[in-house]
């Protein structure tokens, strides 16, 4: 059964429209993977589910069986939502422990097992535990951002493009660490810029393009369709190259 069923969102940030019907499925355990151009809505369609832009009449989010189009961000951790945005939002003063712990402030009796948990995930934070997060690389403070959004357990992360600006070797460890976080049983949901790493490890692609889903595919689905490879990926799939 399917944890997340967005159907047919709607809105934006003002008058205009960004988004005009965006339908968005995930599975426990799954890894979907939302790619399309800058500015196709992609960010927008996350933080629509996360309750971050309005949602017009018409538009649902169901999860884990409860409507919660347009419930309010603050309740979304509870739920088991987690939302890690494009904006990296690490606490750079803060130790790499404070700002884990941030992400158990809905539930402070669970911040012990999150830090354990969080730790057996990313085993190079606990031994920079009390480091300032300002003096970590762009990928270990990616690594909090992540870690700190898994304090809660939450039945679905969603990270919005999580290996920006990180050199290949941070993204691969990060495409590895969502890897183990959806076999743990995690749903997640990640838009992505890093279109064909990322889609070479979803169990699902989605490209958004104006506000609208373009197409939806197994992610070596989408990484053979010639067309998506041309519109999307960038040129030619690397074995058309090679041929
Ligand atoms: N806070 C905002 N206020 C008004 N318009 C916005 C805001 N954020 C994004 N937009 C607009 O919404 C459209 C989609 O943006 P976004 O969802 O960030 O695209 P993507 O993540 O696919 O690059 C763009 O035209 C962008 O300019
Ligand atoms: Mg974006």
């Amino acid at each position: 059964m399917s944890l997340l069923v967005a159907r047919n969102m709607v809105g934006g940030y003002g008058e205009a429209d960004i988004l005009h019907g965006v339908n968005l499925t995930v599975a426990p355990g799954q890894v979907v993977v939302i790619i399309g151009p800058n500015g196709a809505g992609k960010s927008t369609a996350m933080k629509a589910v996360a309750g971050l832009v309005r949602l017009k009449p018409g538009s649902s989010v169901m999860f884990d069986g409860t409507e919660i189009a347009n419930a309010p961000a603050e309740s979304m951790v509870a739920r088991g939502l987690a939302y890690v945005p494009q904006e990296r939002n690490v606490f750079p003063s803060l130790s790499v422990e404070e700002n884990l712990l941030m992400g158990a402030y809905a539930r402070p009796s669970a911040a012990k097992d999150g830090l354990e948990r969080s730790y057996a995930v990313f085993p190079d934070l606990a031994a920079k535990r009390r480091a300032a997060a300002g003096s970590l690389s762009g990928g270990q403070r990616q690594m909090v951002a992540v870690a700190r959004a898994l304090m809660l357990t939450p039945k679905l992360i969603m990270l919005d493009e999580p290996t920006a600006g990180l050199s290949p070797k941070f993204c691969t460890l990060i495409f590895d660490k969502v890897r183990e976080i959806a076999a743990s049983g995690i749903a997640v949901l990640m838009v992505e810029q890093n279109a064909r790493p990322a889609l070479a490890i979803a169990d699902r692609g989605v490209v958004l393009a104006m506000g609208r889903n373009r197409a939806e595919d197994t992610g070596p689905g989408l990484l053979a369709n010639p067309e998506i490879g041309h519109l999307f990926l960038g040129g030619n799939a690397p074995e058309e190259d090679a041929a």
